[in-house]
């Protein structure tokens, strides 16, 4: 354990834990965007920006993935933590002013949102599809297409690797405003312009997984396939 305070109270944090997870532990409202406690803390939306100080010297930080450290004395409303946040929240709305969740957030974080006609589904290249795929899902059918050595784009998007993706929907279910997606017919279902067969459940006929899905638990697991031929309401 390593003690910390936030604002101004005394606490035993667990060694390894981010000052988010402190934060929220103590229930404090902490606006995050990009952040998902199952997956790898990003640092992108710098929604959750706080301050903290070590040994006398302040330096603003995102909570969600900077991990505590003894002696740090974090300020959550600081005038300087919750400007940053103000400013991070504006960029955001700027950016994509049209798109629920961003309006929704940057509305509580003091920025005046104007009123709109149409809503948008914009990627707000939050990376919360892309950490989900890789570190949940473990298949990298998305990735960002300015990272890494290839980069030559303006703007940084979301590339769809076709071949690694089996349909499982996962990035669908994750992405906060609604960009991708998942199209559903009988027996189809089309992910990223790419489209799945579904497999139909032996017991009650319904269709119920991608037959790529299927056939990658079966690899994965090593589990024969003729065993996940029922859905989960049959099992
Ligand atoms: S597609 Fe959705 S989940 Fe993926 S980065 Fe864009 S907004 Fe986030
Ligand atoms: S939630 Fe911390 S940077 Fe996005």
């Amino acid at each position: 354990m390593v003690k910390i305070k936030i604002d101004g109270k005394s606490v035993q944090a667990k060694e390894g834990s981010t000052i988010l997870q402190n934060i929220r532990d103590l229930r404090i409202d902490m606006p995050t965007l990009c952040y998902h406690e199952e997956l790898i803390p990003f640092g992108a939306c710098r929604l959750c920006t706080v301050e903290v100080k070590t040994n006398g010297k302040g330096q603003l930080t995102t909570a969600c993935d900077c991990q505590v450290a003894a002696g740090m004395d974090i300020t959550t409303a600081s005038d300087k933590a919750v400007e940053s946040r103000k400013l991070a929240a504006e960029l955001l709305y700027y950016k994509y002013p049209t798109t629920r969740v961003v309006r929704e957030i940057v509305q509580k974080l003091g920025v005046a949102v104007t009123p709109t006609a149409v809503e948008g589904h914009d990627c707000i290249l939050c990376g919360l599809c892309t950490r989900t795929c890789k570190d949940i899902v473990g298949v990298c059918a998305l990735k960002f297409q300015d990272r890494g050595l290839d980069r030559n784009v303006e703007e940084p998007k979301i590339e769809f690797i076709s071949a690694n993706c089996i349909g499982c929907g996962s990035c669908a279910y994750v992405c906060p405003t609604g960009f991708v997606q998942m199209e559903a017919t009988d027996d189809k279902r089309i992910i990223w312009n790419k489209v799945f067969k579904m497999a139909a459940c032996d017991t009650c006929g319904r269709y119920f997984a991608p037959v790529e899905q299927l056939e990658y638990i079966s690899r994965t697991a090593e589990v024969p396939l003729s065993k996940l031929s029922t859905c989960v309401s049959c099992r």
